[in-house]
């Protein structure tokens, strides 16, 4: 026999059909007015706000539930001015040295270059580290599974929290990504998946101009 333990899926809510498309339709409206935002204002973010979202992101599906997912929120001037210097360090070897011009290609439209004052002007960095494997507490070793998609679902949830909330992020991958352990004292087991900033825009921010793929480009109905 099972000993596992099932419990009423009390939290599921059935709507009638009118309500599932004018709600279908206006979490659409409300996801299709986010953007990434590279040019972000110095104002405060409650932490109680950053915490919520952090809450939702940690609710995500996850590979047999591990939650292979570590956040480190950054606040604090002096540890993100220290990133800030690793990453645009690795960020002008990037564009200089190592980018293929291919990437460098795809790139241009969006007018991103190695410099990245939003990691010291955003009131919070939220770095998100990935585990494929986890260290418990006694020092055992565990596996988890499917670590980068739980992550990169996990950070999905978090975007679209933090846009609902009245915020704007930009998701930001310097390569390579090493230097976050260390600066963050994060074990080696933890890899850095990517950087979120988080925070309110600057006065009269822009973005780039670009286009998005139609829905028929990207979905096929068998
Ligand atoms: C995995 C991933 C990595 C990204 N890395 C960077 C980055 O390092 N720097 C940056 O300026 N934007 C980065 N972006 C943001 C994309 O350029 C942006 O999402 C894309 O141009 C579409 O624009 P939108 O988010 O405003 O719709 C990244 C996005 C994703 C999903």
């Amino acid at each position: 026999m099972s000993d596992i333990n099932l419990i009423p899926l009390t939290a599921y809510k059935e709507f009638q059909k009118e309500e599932m498309l004018n709600r279908s339709r206006a979490l659409l409206e409300d996801l299709l007015r986010r953007r990434t935002v590279r040019d972000f204002s110095d104002k405060k973010v409650p932490k109680e706000i950053i915490n919520n979202c952090l809450a939702a992101a940690n609710s995500a599906p996850s590979g047999a539930n591990k939650q292979p997912w570590h956040f480190v929120v950054v606040s604090n001037p002096r540890i993100k001015k220290k990133i800030r210097v690793a990453a645009e360090e690795e960020e002008r070897e990037f564009y200089s040295l190592r980018a293929p011009q291919e990437w460098l290609d795809a790139l241009a439209p969006l007018g991103t270059d190695s410099n990245k004052p939003f990691l010291e002007t955003a009131p919070y960095l939220i770095v998100i580290f990935s585990k494929s494997l986890e260290i418990l507490l006694n020092g055992t070793k565990q596996k988890t599974y499917y670590a980068s998609e739980s992550t990169g679902i996990a950070t999905g949830f978090l975007i679209s929290a933090i846009h609902n909330a009245g915020l704007v992020s930009l998701t930001h991958t310097p390569s390579p990504m090493k230097f976050l352990n260390n600066i963050l004292g994060r074990p080696a087991n933890e890899k850095p998946f990517l950087v979120l900033v988080v925070g309110y825009p600057a006065e009269n921010a822009m973005v780039p101009d670009i286009v998005k793929k139609g829905l028929e480009e990207v979905t096929t109905y068998l």
